[in-house]
């Protein structure tokens, strides 16, 4: 079986090689050229564990090959996958479909005989029927169906969730059942593999497909804006946020994951899903309020964690060194999209910080977004050097195991500010430290 894969970001490269890795013949098509010559090169241009060793042998077996050729790629594809970006539009935070109407009309063009045209990326309800208008239009002999099959993986953990997904989501044309069943076919055939695990493959038509990324993505958004609520509450009142955690989360009914409190959510995913979902709705004359609200309490709790680093140095941080762990919006990816650290460290500069940071993979990408002053280290104890407030706002596991004492020892004075609750209070106290953390006494 041969497929193809346009775009090989994020989303793309993991899943077009966990696909070869199925046995699948993929043929990924990216248009950026850095990111194309990296890949031919044999360099992985995203930071994912184990996507190199993936992507390494898989091509070297002949079954995934990388291009920017979109006619040799779809030419003998029994299925075509759209990965391309959707971001949020300048303006209004609906998804831009512009790259996605783009690759449609590419791949119209392209086609030499039936294949399913596969929404991976996230995009808007009705956008696979739109997806259909733009290849009928430009190709009214072309012989395809088009199907939405939102991606459900997480950066850090892509291949992991990719080949063991709670589910796989196929939104198809049900109102031509016909057509819809020879695409099911072709379908159940690329993610045959994941049968065989027994992992729920759920046949749904496109505009349910379309919407249960965005329901899926906004309730996720929405627990995490909960329990960092709860945290606040818990701060005021005295309680235990990882107490109250454990407490509402053994109830199978709330789950135990996504309670975690922080500094906001970010990336390239919940920001922009959540809003897009907004507008879903009021461009439907509905309304989603739970997640406009969520929405509006994340963008606040980013903008109000600087005020908070500042308030722990005395109400004042010009003039001072701070030292911040992890810039990445979460660990174990390179990805500095919509990364609570963009806004906390801008306000920091402009309040006249020093600011010394470390970031185990994110340097390079959080370069071009972080202000031009901040010193970028070798490593934490670096970043700790001389530091009046040490600031954790990415939950490394490396910077779990970071010694107090030596802490103690590089910073000029023992403050540290820890938004990911990664440190014993109690440890850090008896250490000499002045230590606060997220909605823990
Ligand atoms: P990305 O920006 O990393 O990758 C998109 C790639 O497509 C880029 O490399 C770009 O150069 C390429 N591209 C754009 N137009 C092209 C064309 N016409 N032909 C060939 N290549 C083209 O984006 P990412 O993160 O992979 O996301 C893709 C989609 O998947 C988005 O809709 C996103 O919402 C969704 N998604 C992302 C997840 C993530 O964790 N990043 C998880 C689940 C869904």
């Amino acid at each position: 079986m041969r497929i193809a894969m346009i775009g090989g970001g994020y989303v793309g490269l993991v899943s077009g090689a966990c696909f070869a890795e199925f046995g699948i013949n993929v043929a990924i098509v990216e248009t950026n050229p850095e990111r194309l010559s990296a890949l031919r090169e044999g360099r992985i241009p995203i930071y994912e564990p184990g996507l190199d060793a993936l992507v390494a042998s898989n091509s070297q077996a002949g079954r995934l090959t990388f291009g920017d050729d979109i006619a040799t790629a779809v030419a003998g594809a029994e299925a075509v996958f759209i990965a391309v970006g959707t971001p949020p539009r300048n303006g209004d935070g609906a998804a831009d479909m512009q790259y996605v109407h783009a690759a449609a009309r590419q791949i119209a063009e392209a086609l030499t005989g039936y294949a399913v045209i596969v929404t991976k990326s996230t995009v808007p309800v009705g956008s696979s029927r739109r997806i259909a208008e733009i290849i009928r239009q430009a190709r009214p002999d072309a012989d395809f169906d088009v199907a939405s099959n939102p991606e459900f993986l997480r950066e850090g953990s892509a291949i992991g969730d990719f080949m063991r997904p709670d589910r796989v989501i196929i939104g198809l044309d049900q109102t031509r059942p016909e057509r819809a069943s020879r695409a099911e076919d072709v379908l159940r055939r690329v993610y045959r593999p994941l049968s065989v695990i027994e992992a729920p493959l759920l046949f749904t038509g496109l505009e349910t497909a379309e919407l249960t990324k965005y329901a899926s993505n906004s309730f996720l958004a929405m627990k995490i804006s909960f329990i960092n609520e709860m945290a606040d509450l818990c701060e005021t009142l005295g309680a235990d946020v990882h107490d109250l955690a454990r407490g509402m989360g053994l109830d199978g009914r709330i789950g135990r994951k996504f309670l975690q409190p922080g500094p906001g959510y970010g990336g390239s995913c919940f920001p922009k899903d959540t809003l897009a979902l907004s507008r879903i709705a009021q461009e439907a004359h509905s309304a989603c309020r739970l997640v406009e609200t969520t929405v509006q309490v994340n963008e606040a709790r980013k903008a109000g964690m600087a005020g908070r680093i500042i308030a722990a140095c005395g109400g004042s941080v010009a003039g001072k060194t701070v030292a911040v762990l992890g810039l990445t919006f979460k660990p174990e990816t390179d990805d500095m999209r919509e990364s609570a650290s963009i806004p906390i460290l801008h306000r920091l500069a402009e309040a006249g910080a020093e600011i010394r940071a470390y970031d185990p993979v994110g340097m390079v990408a959080a370069k071009p977004l972080l202000p031009e002053s901040v010193t970028y280290c070798g490593d934490a104890l670096d970043a700790a050097e001389q530091a009046d407030v040490l600031v954790v706002l990415t939950e490394w596991n490396i910077f779990r195991a970071l010694s107090p004492v030596e802490l103690r020892r590089r910073m000029r004075t023992k403050t540290i500010v820890d938004l990911r609750n990664i440190f014993d209070p109690a440890a850090m106290r008896a250490a000499g430290f002045t230590y606060e953390s997220v909605g823990r006494p």
